[in-house]
């Protein structure tokens, strides 16, 4: 049974989620401060680590800030705003070079893979990161240039191993595993629970009765402050109180939310469902990013097949072997990705096919083999071999475009509050995210939240450390149903996919909203009735985030970038030019 400990976890800045974001946060921030960093698996499982492609960022002579400027605008169909747009993206390479400071190895030019002649690549020793035109840049959809560093195809897992590294050896940073976080503790959550004791009164009739700000004194009537957050470690099942003047939501996506996906089981949604019971606004949920070249192969969970195999020159055909993308963008196969993912989508549906196909196999094969070598191998595991023919593929869902609503230095609404990477919005991605400008978006937020963070933790030390109350289980029993969380959680996943996926109409959002509102009465009485874990805690924040993508979506009356409804197909840019704000009603 999960119990709460006697006193609190106190830190200066606390971090949930060990991804790019999260890791660089603490890397930066322990310069101020004690930093803890809570992690619900093993730190190394974070969605980073599944990124193949790279980081994108002007690197090249040849390439230019307002080039990267452009291409990010028109993969986001026009929804991003310029001038913030240029003011994440021309951090980017100081972002990237502080990575390799921390130890990330990029591939460089002549490196195996780095020449279609498959010569062999020489020995380099350490690199002064201004050394830049030796990196090898890669290419991917929507980019009018190549500007993506990468480590092989496995960029992402390179970071990740580069990050865990740096931040083992930092004696002012804290990593717990297998803790994760239930809920954020804010100034509304303590008001509640001293109404609850002082005056018999839940917390929504004492803020009927008196306000926002409780009784006179209670608390000032002004937009609310993080404590940190309550967590469970899922090893002990304790629940404890994890209490900073800074809290940073760094925990990624919600690919988990969708039947296919190319997302690791941790992307549950879990930081977006956390600030939206707490009161942060979600932004641009609707636009959710479909990747186009998922394996298809009953046996393969989520494998992804890299843009960057596109980037290389791979086609995509039609099972008869006829290129289908050039019909449909001047870029091809390579157009963005909301674009390619939709034509897939259509050609399965119209021709009543399982799969397209992605063909590299007129590459040289010592090229193909060198410069993918972690995509070579995988496939070649399920038996299918890409140097030799096409392999089958099909769209999954990838990456959450919208998020908690941030300025550009991670701020949220809340104080005290902020928040870094796929958990966001800051609003570069637009409608539709440009190919690996996430890992750029999640360095260059995070290094910005590290500045602004030790005056937010000045102001929190000014305020004094919060009498915050112990997670209370109430009746809570143990539960020996996890066949009811494992259906649940299947029938919403199914429900996103049929009803709320690359193609939407009005009947099929209102259909899946009306089901999610069931579900989420049921989890909700499970919830408080059974003792937490962490499959009931993903759950819980599951039907949450869904519930917010599908309001979104019905709200949006046009069709923008990744989303698409056949009931006002056209964008619309007198009246839907703008981002769509979701903020839980009290
Ligand atoms: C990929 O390698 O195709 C994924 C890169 C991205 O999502 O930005």
């Amino acid at each position: 049974m999960p119990s709460d400990d006697n006193s609190p976890m106190v830190t200066d800045f606390l971090v949930i989620g060990s991804g790019l974001a999260g890791l660089s946060f603490a890397l930066e921030a322990a310069r101020h401060g004690r930093v803890t960093v809570l992690t619900k698996r093993r730190p190394e499982v974070a969605n980073t680590a599944w990124a193949q492609g790279g980081i994108a960022a002007v690197w090249d002579e040849e390439d230019s800030l307002e080039a990267h400027v452009a291409d990010t605008i028109e993969a986001g169909a026009n929804l991003a705003g310029e001038e913030l747009v240029r003011d994440i993206l021309r951090e980017g390479p100081e972002a990237v070079e502080r990575l390799i400071e921390w130890g990330v190895r990029f591939t460089r030019e002549g490196e195996p893979g780095t020449d279609e002649e498959g010569e062999e690549g020489e020995e380099h020793g350490p690199l002064a990161a201004h050394e830049q035109a030796d990196y090898h840049l890669t290419r991917e959809g929507g980019h009018s240039t190549r500007r993506i560093l990468h480590a092989g195809d496995m960029t992402g897992a390179e970071i990740q191993r580069a990050l865990l590294a740096a931040v083992d050896q930092h004696p002012r940073i804290t990593l717990l595993d297998h803790h994760i976080a239930i809920d954020l503790v804010t100034k509304r959550k303590v008001l509640r629970h001293l109404a609850k004791r002082r005056l018999g009164l839940y917390g929504p009739e004492v803020e009927k009765r008196y306000g926002p700000g409780g009784p006179e004194g209670w608390m000032p009537n002004t937009e609310d402050r993080c404590y940190g957050a309550y967590g469970l470690d899922t090893t002990s099942g304790q629940v404890h109180r994890f209490l900073a003047g800074v809290t940073l939501l760094a925990t990624g996506g919600a690919g988990k939310l969708y039947r296919y996906t190319s997302n690791p089981d941790v992307a549950t949604g879990d930081g977006m469902a956390m600030a939206y019971r707490a009161g942060a606004v979600l932004e641009n949920m609707e636009f959710v990013q479909f990747h186009p070249t998922c394996l298809y192969d009953a046996s393969a969970k989520s494998f992804l097949v890299s843009e960057a195999v596109r980037g290389e020159g791979g086609i995509l055909r039609l099972p008869d072997g006829t290129p289908f993308m050039d019909a449909v963008h001047p870029m091809g196969s390579l157009a963005p990705r909301d674009i390619v993912a939709r034509e897939i989508d259509a050609q399965i549906k119209r021709r009543g096919l399982e799969h397209v196909l992605l063909d590299v196999s007129d590459k040289d094969d010592e090229f193909v083999r060198a410069r993918f070598p972690g995509i070579h191998k995988t496939l070649m595991k399920y038996g299918h071999d890409m140097t030799a023919g096409p392999i089958p593929v099909v769209p999954a869902a990838h990456y959450f475009c919208g998020g908690v609503q941030v300025d550009t230095s991670g701020r949220t609404l809340i104080e005290g509050l902020l928040a870094a990477g796929e958990v966001t919005c800051t609003g570069l991605h637009g409608a539709n995210r440009l190919a690996s400008n996430s890992l750029l978006e999640a360095c260059v937020t995070a290094r910005r939240c590290a500045r602004v963070a030790p005056d937010l933790l000045a102001a929190a030390r000014l305020e004094g450390q919060p009498d915050v109350p112990k997670w209370d289980s109430g009746e809570a029993r143990d539960s020996d149903e996890l066949v009811v969380i494992n259906h649940t959680w299947d029938e919403i996943r199914r429900l996103m996919w049929d009803y709320v996926g690359i193609v939407r109409t009005d009947r099929r959002l209102e259909r899946a909203l009306s089901r999610i509102d069931l579900i989420r009465e049921e989890i909700r009485t499970y919830y408080w009735d059974s003792t937490i874990s962490a499959d009931l805690i993903e759950l819980r924040n599951l039907v949450t985030v869904a519930e917010v993508v599908i309001r979104s979506a019905l709200g949006r009356r046009e069709s923008r970038g990744l989303h698409y409804n056949l009931d006002c197909p056209e964008t619309d840019d007198a009246n839907w030019r703008r981002n769509t704000l979701l903020r839980r009603e009290w």
